[in-house]
This record gives structure tokens, sequence and C-alpha cells, in this order.
């Protein structure tokens, strides 16, 4: 099942305030879901993720096939059992990422056949096999099998004649997933996923055709996958707010802090990225006062917590106050800076608690801020915070 009551609207933007009700509870949007493609958000415990609010997280049907496969998760009830996390779940179809394989697939009007990058056997992802999997996995949002269509192949820019082939594959792939769906009886909820590359009028064409077919809910894709910046903006400027009003959108693979707030702006409910978690294990935090590098020397002596009003466990220790409130428990910049020196485990996984922390936090303070009808202010005091520096 799936509910979605819109709350409230935002009149100087496109941005929405809403509850999602899934079959594993509900989710308050607009909501950043963290990213645990092999049913583990890396180095974090499920209890931590609940700890920093998160309501909704990712898997991954394609890496989850792969290892442990199938008949392990169906001993388990679906994926929920197996990694111990009871909120709901959202499951990518593996369309990204059997595409990320580059050489190693064949895309056909039937599907995807590639070699597993794990043992060499020849496969062949399909949408009815994507459905297959994804219900075994039982996870609460079920995203269609699609073609992410490239900006960029070897620096040949994927041309409009290309993205419209690519779309129009999507939408027939799209009609098949729900079909599969339907025949599976599956209780979850199904998502179509808009294509057209960076076409306006590719993306309507593709956004109208989706909505005739009425999925309970839709997702943007095919974008952050390579194109400047200007025109990732474009997009999120013309589809997610024509999408129907009262069903959730969910803008796939985005982004930056600074990404997530105009896509609210934009009319997304939705988001997913491997941004911080990813950008965690590098050493790359996001914080209130713009990003910083635990890696650079300056950090060796410092006794500041990663963000001063950062109240996650990290920064905050157990007591939850932040440096800004007077706490004083906080793990310190020079110890982060320590333990990525010596490769110890415990500096990502704090640093990962962190930039969770901070995109969830975000989140809730951009739900605050619609709630208060003060979503305009919240966004220029968000920017001039982010530009001052750390
Ligand atoms: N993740 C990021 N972009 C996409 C996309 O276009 N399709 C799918 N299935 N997943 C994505
Ligand atoms: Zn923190």
């Amino acid at each position: 099942m799936l509910a979605f009551d819109l709350l409230k609207t935002d009149p100087d933007s496109h941005a929405r305030r809403g509850t999602l009700t899934l079959n594993h509870g509900p989710v308050q949007t607009p909501i950043f879901m963290p990213v645990g493609t092999y049913g583990t958000v890396k180095g974090v415990m499920p209890r931590s993720l609940e700890e920093m609010g998160a309501q909704i997280i990712l898997g991954n049907t394609f890496h989850l096939w792969m290892r442990p496969g199938l008949d392990v998760m169906q001993s388990f009830g679906g994926l929920h059992g197996f990694e111990q996390w009871k909120k709901p779940i959202l499951t990518d179809s593996g369309g990204f990422q059997v595409w990320s394989l580059g050489a190693m697939r064949k895309i056909s009007e039937e599907g995807v056949r590639f070699a597993s990058p794990v043992n060499g056997d020849k496969l062949l992802l399909t949408p009815e096999v994507s459905m297959q999997i994804q219900a075994i996995l039982n996870s609460d949002i079920v995203m269609q099998f699609d073609e992410c269509t490239p900006y960029d192949t070897n620096g040949h820019i994927t041309t409009e004649d290309e993205a419209r082939k690519s779309m129009e594959l999507s939408l027939r792939w799209a009609k098949r997933c729900q079909a599969e769906f339907t025949r599976l009886e599956n209780p979850n909820a199904l998502f179509g996923i808009v294509q057209g590359g960076m076409f306006e009028n590719l993306r309507q064409e593709s956004l109208d055709q989706l909505v005739e077919m009425d999925f309970p809910g839709y997702a943007v894709g095919g974008v952050s996958v390579g194109e400047p910046k200007d025109e990732m903006l474009r997009i999120m400027a013309h589809t997610p707010h024509r999408l129907p009003a009262a069903k959730p959108r969910y803008l796939m693979g985005v982004g930056t802090p600074e990404d997530l707030v105009e896509g609210v702006a934009q009319g997304v409910d939705m988001f997913d990225c491997v941004m911080p978690t990813r950008n965690a294990r590098n050493g790359t935090i996001f914080t209130r006062w713009g990003d910083l590098k635990i890696r650079n020397a300056r950090h060796k002596t410092d006794h500041q917590p990663l963000d001063t009003s950062c109240t996650c466990h990290a920064c905050a220790g157990t007591s939850g106050v932040s440096w800004e409130q007077g706490g004083r428990e906080g793990f310190s910049r020079a110890y982060l800076h320590h333990l990525d020196r010596c490769g110890e485990m415990l500096g990502p996984m704090l640093t990962t608690i962190h930039n969770l922390h901070y995109y969830l936090n975000l989140m809730q303070e951009v739900r605050d801020a619609l709630d208060a009808g003060q979503f305009t202010a919240f966004r220029a005091k968000f920017k001039a915070e982010r530009a001052r520096g750390v």
C-alpha cells in the first residue's frame, strides 16, 4: 500500500510538506533516504540510523541478486528481516546499476544481458525479473526497470534521437513492470521513472505517458549522470512540478545539500544519494558552515568537533548537546584526523554518522520551515550559512 497526504504547499515555490504511508510505516516528506546498496548503510548499525532519524533506506536489486542471492533472501522473508531494519525500504530496479557495468552489458528490447561481476555467469535482467526480485525483497517501494540515458558516452553527447529511443524503451519497460507487478500481487508500491535526457520535450512525453499508466508515485531519473550543473538544474526546474500533485515525487541520485534544498523548492519529496556516506569515507565532511576535509593538516591539533552546531554522536557524544549550545562531549577534529591517518575503522564510522545526520537534520529543518510557512527565509539562511566557510 501507499498513501500520500499533502499537508502543506509553499506559496512562493513548488515545495510541499507531506506524509507518505507505506507497509512498514510512515515517512515525513521531504525526505532524504540513506543508501544501503548491499543490505547495509556502510558502517552504520540500524539502531544508529534510527537514532539519526532515518525513516526509509535504499537497497539494490542488482547487488542483492548477485549476493547473497534470492534463496537466502526468500528464507528471511525479504530484506527487512535479513538486514534487521524495521522501517520502510525502497529498492532500485537494477537498471542504473547494470548500466554502470559499461562494456560488460548488452541492451535489447527484452532486457539487459551481462556477465555476473561476481562469478562471470551469463545473466539476463528484464523488467519481469526485476519485479520478481523486488517482490522477494518485499521492499515498500519498488522501482520500475528502466534505462538511465547517459549524458555522454566516451565524449559523445547523447543526441535527441538517441535520448528518445532510450526514453521510449523505458516506457515500454514501465508497462511490462506494471503488468508483472500486478501479476505477482505485490502488496507494495511501484514507481514509474521519467527519462528523456536533457530534452524538455522528451521529459514531458515520458511524464505524460507514465501519468497515463497511473503509478502511485513517480521518479525523475537520468540526472546527475555527468551533465554540467546548469543542465541538471534546468531539468530539475522543468520536470518535478509537472508531475501529479497528489503523488510522491522522487529525484534519483541527487545530490549536494544545495541540490536538495533546490529540489524541494522545485517540488521534489524524496531524495537519495551516496554523497554523504561515500564522501564521509573519503574524509569530506558536510557542515552547516560549508564542507571540510578532515585529511587537511590544519585539523591535526583542533579540539573542535566537525560541526559546532551539530548534535550527532560524532559531534556531541552521548550528550546530544552541540558545542554552540555549550556541550563539550564531541569527538575532536584532531581525533578524526588521527583516525584517518591511521586507517582506523572508527574514523569512517563517525564521519558517516555525522554526514548522514547532517543530511537528515537538513531535511528536518526543511520540514519545520515548511510547517511554519518559513521556507523562503530558510532557503536564504541556509545558503548564507553554507557559504560562510568552516
Ligand atoms: N539512480 C540514479 N539515476 C537513476 C535512473 O535514472 N534510473 C534508476 N533506476 N536508478 C537511478
Ligand atoms: Zn555531527
